[in-house]
């Protein structure tokens, strides 16, 4: 039976699952690989403006960079801007031009350099060795996307796109699209970190540091919540099916970990103190010689820089702390006493929490400060920065929600494949797009990882 979801004083209290509210599915409309039915017009042109609006932001975040920047995969797990690029665009090519427009010819060759990972496509190019893709060359990919838009535009004006599922394909395109925005810059910035001169994407100056400012608890009663995607609107396959979940009272840090609060483990000794991590953690701080987060460097005076987009600069207390493992995120908060929430526990808090935030559409780039008020960000329960800034490490493994079934085909290995070895971030970051973070979106990254914007708040038990 669900306790009780009474606010006390001081307190909030996770969502409780009312059987009567529990939408169900019903949308012909609905693709393997999403969750939730979707708003249909007759027209298709909403879905047209949507995707001009999308593909349009890609172009306009790979315009800073030169035709050199777009070709280096400065390591494995990064891929080149041109790559983004083409591969999000054989994406639409390959699961809805090809199948769906008559007479549309696709490039076998491209096939081959742009499939990411579906093994029922057929096979592709190495991962690794995606910087050695110098042809076809940015301008031609520049007109393949060109192509692909004119064919797109076709198709979403013509009757196919009213089929079902075809809709779905087109959202699950564009949310495709989103993503790789949102790799191309933390790629990008990879890319540029990588030489001595650490070269800015942007040249936006930073503002001045400010001080590391105070945080509280948020108390939670803890209950039965219901986690997961439901009823209407765009998911991914791997925010479902909703369920119930129990959980123990418990609190949250009201903010992110800030560097100021880093700079504090540092100097403690928390890289040095084996106690504080797991062995795993222990072993790739010993093999990577981790003595702070990616990015940071130590000034001839002793002091910190971190490389931004916008450049290298001193480092600010009062910012999110960015670019750290998990193991160094657990690490950080076993010395802090406290733990890493559970995604559970985070979904449940997040449900009071306006979804908005330190996202791409602010430009800058770069976690901030919170807003002196806390009230531009966070709202309801006190908590703050729960959307945007930096995805949120924690203590969850990325696995199946009881009941989930990868779709056969190959969007069906768009997400399920993956649910090993990971652990799921919330929340979003500075970089990712407006529109695209929900409270049930669950990201994963390996618990090594720390070129992705992850951070982490502090939880514990009550
Ligand atoms: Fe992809």
């Amino acid at each position: 039976m669900p306790v009780s979801s009474r606010p006390r004083s001081g307190s909030s209290s996770v969502a409780v699952v009312d059987p009567a509210t529990d939408e169900s599915t019903t949308s012909s409309d609905v693709s393997p690989a999403v969750a939730g039915p979707l708003d249909e017009r007759p027209d298709g042109l909403d879905l047209l403006e949507r995707y001009t609006e999308v593909r349009s932001t890609t172009e306009r975040l790979a315009a800073p960079l030169s035709a050199e920047d777009q070709v280096v995969q400065s390591m494995p797990d990064v891929s080149p801007t041109k790559w983004h690029r083409a591969h999000v665009t054989w994406f639409f090519e390959t699961f809805l031009l090809a199948p769906l427009l008559p007479g549309y010819g696709a490039d076998p060759d491209y096939g081959f350099l742009f499939n990411s990972y579906y093994e029922a496509v057929g096979a592709r190019h190495p991962r690794p060795e995606r910087g050695l893709i110098t042809r076809p060359t940015v301008d031609e990919i520049a007109a393949y996307r060109a192509k692909v838009d004119d064919a797109m535009g076709e198709l979403l004006n013509g009757p196919r796109v009213h089929e079902p599922g075809v809709r779905s394909l087109v959202e699950l395109g564009l949310n495709h699209e989103q993503q790789h925005q949102e790799l191309l810059l933390m790629d990008i910035k990879h890319v540029l970190s990588s030489t001595i001169l650490k070269p800015a994407y942007r040249g936006r100056r930073a503002a001045d540091p400010t001080a590391n400012p105070v945080w509280t608890w948020v108390d939670f009663d803890g209950g039965i919540a219901s986690i997961g995607h439901r009823g209407k609107g765009f998911a991914f396959d791997n925010e479902g099916p909703a369920h119930d979940v129990l959980l123990r009272p418990f609190r949250l840090a009201d903010r992110a970990v800030t560097v100021g609060d880093w700079l504090l483990f540092v100097d403690d000794g928390g890289y040095e103190t084996v106690d504080l991590w797991l062995s795993d953690g222990w072993h790739h701080r010993n093999t990577n010689d981790w003595q702070a987060p990616m990015y940071w460097r130590r000034a001839d005076d002793g002091s910190w820089l971190v490389h931004t987009l916008d450049g290298e600069r001193p480092v600010d207390p009062a910012e999110p702390v960015v670019h750290v493992s998990y193991y160094e995120a657990d690490a950080f908060a076993r010395w802090a006493g406290a733990r890493l929430p559970t995604e559970s526990e985070w979904e449940a808090a997040s449900a009071s929490v306006a979804v908005d935030g330190n996202l791409l559409p602010a430009e800058h780039l770069h976690p901030a400060p919170v807003a002196d008020d806390g009230a531009s960000r966070g709202t309801g329960s006190g908590l703050r920065q729960m959307f945007g800034d930096v995805w949120e490490w924690t203590a969850s493994p990325y696995t199946a929600y009881p009941g989930f079934r990868p779709a056969p085909g190959a969007v069906g290995e768009y997400n399920g494949k993956f649910m090993i070895d990971q652990q799921v971030l919330r929340g979003g970051c500075t970089v990712t797009p407006g529109g695209h973070i929900r409270s049930t979106y669950r990201n994963f990254f390996p618990a090594r990882a720390r070129w992705h914007f992850g951070g982490l708040r502090l939880a514990a038990d009550r």
